[in-house]
């Protein structure tokens, strides 16, 4: 008697393991989400973040030469908004020489070939810490889906590649891509957050960019009436079916992990390609642990984001971008 079969053949050494590995990773497979603010010379760690920073435009400048060497081409940005620039319809988001615009500029004015991927949500300019106008305790729709079309056509007039709109409002791809088609912008693509989960992971993100909702009456509490509920499996087909109609290039299912389930489903039912955002909590989650000693930090994070990619995703958003290149390289 012995074993029909001896799986561990393909088993037994590196050379064949590696031979045989379905999933690589690679640079190629990552968006680099960056932090930035107003001021000179500012570069702050984010509390919850270990590690990960918020840069001011002319240390942007260092940070974004130092993802090109390392092989890094594409930056998703995001910006932290004074307090006394936030109102309840994101007005400053519009301002052709706010934050958002400028770093735009100076990314592609130093790496005119890096992919430049900007998130299109209100939140970070909402005094309520929403991503939608606030009116009598409801998030109104279409009223942010005109700002969120401003806004993206904004960002295309500054440079940006792509836009990634993270707000979950409906009908938000069909009016920014037509929006685009008759200013010019053919070029300019929209990465969809299609599937976006109302997650308990998003937490060191709102710290980052102090842009968590308020706690005040007739303002909503969380972002379960836009954000998709966690439990539901059906709604995220719908929803990136949806955004696929409307003209979306990419779509995305976040957060990561806890949602590798329906990064498969939607992989094998779509045929555009489908990012997934590994969020701020799954960074702080390996970090604290990797800090107290508790996890081994690269191979946690290797091991994490291989299932990402092996679930289905043809891009990876990930604050763990550098760390897997430094190791990988
Ligand atoms: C803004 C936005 C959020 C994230 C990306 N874009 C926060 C939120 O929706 O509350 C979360 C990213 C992360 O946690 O890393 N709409």
């Amino acid at each position: 008697m012995y074993p029909l079969k001896r799986n561990r053949r393909l088993r037994s050494n590196e050379a064949i393991r590696s031979l045989v590995r379905e999933t690589i990773i690679s640079p190629n497979d990552f968006l680099v989400p960056l932090f930035i603010v107003e001021g000179k010379g500012v570069k702050e760690e984010i509390a919850s973040m270990p590690n990960y920073f918020r840069y001011s435009l002319d240390l942007l400048e260092n940070e974004v030469r130092e993802l090109w060497r390392l092989g890094l081409r594409s930056v998703l940005l995001f910006v932290k908004v004074p307090d006394n620039l936030k109102d309840n319809k994101g007005t400053e988001a519009l301002n052709p020489n706010g934050l958002m615009q400028r770093a735009i500029k100076t990314v592609k004015n130093i790496c005119p070939d890096m992919l430049v991927m900007t998130d299109v949500a209100m939140d970070p300019y909402s005094s309520y810490g929403h991503d939608g106008v606030v009116k009598n305790g409801l998030i109104l729709n279409d009223e942010t889906v005109d700002i969120l079309t401003d806004m993206s056509l904004s960002h295309a007039e500054a440079g940006a590649n792509f836009v990634a709109p993270s707000d979950m409002m409906d009908g938000r791809i069909l009016s920014i891509r037509e929006a685009f088609e008759n200013n010019g912008f053919y070029n300019t693509g929209i990465m969809s957050y299609s599937a976006k989960y109302a997650s308990a992971f998003y937490g060191p993100f709102r710290d980052a960019l102090d842009s968590a909702p308020v706690d005040m009456v007739d303002v909503p509490k969380d972002k379960q009436s836009y954000q998709m509920d966690p439990a539901n499996r059906l709604e995220a087909i719908r929803e990136t079916e949806m955004d696929i109609d409307e003209g979306a290039d990419i779509v995305m299912v976040k957060p990561g992990l806890c949602y590798l389930d329906i990064v498969r489903e939607i992989k094998n039912t779509v045929d555009v390609p489908v990012a997934v955002y590994q969020v701020s909590g799954e960074y702080a989650m390996l970090k604290a642990a990797a800090e107290k000693g508790w996890l081994n930090h690269d191979a946690v994070m290797m091991e994490q984001v291989t299932a990402i990619k092996r679930a289905g995703a043809d891009v990876i958003a990930s604050y763990f971008a550098k760390d897997v290149v430094k190791l990988i390289s």
